[in-house]
């Protein structure tokens, strides 16, 4: 199945707008730590790539969250791993792969939210706008995409594509 993939962006497309999140980035935090909360699985590979080209200190968590079986996304989130320390008073940043519906990344805020920390901002790689469900603030965006199911970099179908170096599509 991996033999039609469309490229929608190059490695070489990603990895710049990466370096143009990871300036912003610096110059938002001012050199103070953040505490980057990487979602996995997806949002690996992005986080790595993003977090080598910070020159703010990082410390990293790792979350995994999942949706319930069904059909689409209901908003049902579970935590699979949750953090190993407290982000109390930290300026913390969700690093995630895409935001689709909205239901993760507004589950996830309002969960941390509730962690006390002193600031809190996300950061997406892909954002499928047309799909949204529900509104989520979103502070760094690095692509807006088309509504098609992508593969590459951090996405899989079914767990297959997420090592390839760029994000393609295939066609449903
Ligand atoms: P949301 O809760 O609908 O915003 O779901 C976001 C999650 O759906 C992401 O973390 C991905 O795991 C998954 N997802 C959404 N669109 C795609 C896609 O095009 N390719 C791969 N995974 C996707
Ligand atoms: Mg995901």
């Amino acid at each position: 199945m991996l033999e039609n993939i469309k490229v929608l962006y190059k490695e070489e497309e990603l990895q710049q707008r990466i370096a143009e999140l990871a300036k912003q980035m610096d110059e938002d935090y001012h050199g103070k730590p953040v505490t980057v909360v990487s979602i996995l699985k997806g949002a690996v590979f992005f986080t790595v790539d993003l977090v080598t080209k910070m020159k703010t200190p990082i410390e990293l968590e790792v979350m995994q969250v999942s949706s319930y079986e069904g059909s689409e996304s209901t908003g049902k989130i579970k935590v699979k791993k949750d953090l190993d320390n407290s982000i109390e008073g930290k300026d913390v940043l969700i690093v995630e792969d895409i935001i689709d519906t909205g239901y993760t990344l507004k589950y996830l805020k309002e969960y941390l939210q509730t962690k006390h920390p002193n600031s809190l901002k996300i950061a997406v790689l892909a954002d499928k706008a047309e799909r949204r469900k529900v509104p989520v603030e979103i502070d760094y965006t690095g692509f807006v995409i088309p509504n098609k199911f992508v593969i590459g970099y951090g996405f899989d179908y079914n767990e297959i594509g997420r090592n390839l170096p760029y994000i393609g599509y295939i066609e449903m």
